[in-house]
């Protein structure tokens, strides 16, 4: 029995999750708020002839506790979408305040659900969480994760696009570390799954890069001020919620980059910090998942000069954002 939510699913970003998560056979129940539409998105899911039973919920009358009572998973898309000329930063201050108050009721109706945080700026609205499952004292670190996973997504579309091999794009692994905007957006494109040309280097190299760290500006630029990633988003946040579940259930081996605390870990997130030659409350690394959440943090390992570099230069924003994050929390209260 898997009951799992989704906060926000009437958006561009939560409809397609929901009707992906109503298509997994693992969820036995699935919840949606919004705080429009969700009656009628429910209802239009509930016609789908999968397991899931679907409630659809709005703000009175306690809809947000309702549909979080029970809950194993819970995602969050809520929030506002990137417009043109907008940086992930410019969200913050609107965003911040919506995953603040949906954490609060996940720390008091959900305290043991796994978290996974997809609203933006995902570097700050992780820390908030957190911050807000301190004060209600119910953190657990191996729990909350930011979800990364479109940024890994497109490393493997566009690199199988580079090996002329687009076929191939489910295929191909490339992690992707730091965390999750512009410069903190480290692919490790040395490893690979499917080896670059050793000839990709210079310009090549660095189109390649800033096509994976600045990916979501083709999107809402093409959107044309009609919003940001929301298909591949739905697509990337169902794939990452999918591994959670099933390393829930018991399959071993599930690795997957995700923004965590470092403490989730400590030994693997202190192997972590002395590669990274600093210490940082949270980062996206290879995480192993299990039963009770984040059971591993891998080591970056073996990585080139370049790459170094774009992980040296990710460190201070990401510092700078985190922080952002928990003072926001912190001066709130
Ligand atoms: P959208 O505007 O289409 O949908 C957001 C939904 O959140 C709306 O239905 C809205 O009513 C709802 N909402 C607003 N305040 C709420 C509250 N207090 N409680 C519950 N629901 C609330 O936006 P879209 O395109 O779905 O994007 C959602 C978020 O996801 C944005 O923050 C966006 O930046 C982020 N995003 C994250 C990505 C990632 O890789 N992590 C990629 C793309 C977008």
């Amino acid at each position: 029995m898997v009951k799992a939510v989704v906060l926000g699913a009437a958006g561009g970003i939560g409809q397609p999750l929901s009707l992906l998560l109503k298509t997994n056979p693992l969820i036995t129940e699935l919840g949606l708020f919004d705080i429009v539409n969700t009656p009628g998105v429910a209802a239009d899911l509930s016609h789908i002839d999968t397991p899931a039973v679907v409630v659809g919920r709005l703000p009175p009358n306690d809809g947000l506790k309702e549909v979080l009572t029970g809950a194993d998973i819970v995602v969050i898309p809520a929030g506002v979408p990137r417009k043109p000329g907008m940086t992930r930063d410019d969200l913050f201050k609107i965003n911040g305040g919506i995953v603040k108050d949906l954490a609060t009721g996940i720390a008091l109706s959900a305290p043991k659900a796994f978290v996974l945080v997809i609203s933006n700026p995902v570097n700050s609205t992780v820390p908030i969480v957190a911050e807000v499952f301190k004060k209600h004292g119910v953190y657990d670190p191996k729990r909350i994760f930011g979800v990364t996973t479109l940024d890994v997504v497109r490393a493997s579309t566009f690199v199988a696009e580079v090996l002329k091999t687009p076929s191939a794009a489910p295929n191909v692994v490339v992690p992707v570390v730091g965390g999750h905007s512009g410069v903190t957006i480290v692919p490790l494109l040395s490893q690979s799954s499917h080896p670059l040309p050793s000839d990709l280097s210079g310009e090549a190299y660095e189109t390649l890069v800033k096509r994976i760290q600045f990916g979501g500006d083709e999107v809402v630029k093409a959107k044309d001020g009609a919003g940001s990633a929301t298909l591949s988003m739905a697509y990337a946040g169902f794939e990452f919620a999918n591994k959670v579940i099933r390393a829930v259930k018991g399959e071993k081996g599930i690795v997957a980059p995700s923004f965590v605390a470092l403490a989730a870990d400590p030994a693997g997130g202190a192997a972590l910090s002395k590669e990274l030659g600093t210490e940082l409350e949270f980062f996206s690394s290879n995480i192993e998942l299990g039963p009770n959440g984040v059971l591993k943090i891998n080591p970056l390992g073996k990585i080139t000069e370049q790459e170094a570099a774009l992980v040296k230069a990710a460190v201070p924003e990401l510092a700078t954002n985190i922080e952002t994050g928990t003072k926001f929390v912190l001066q709130k209260y």
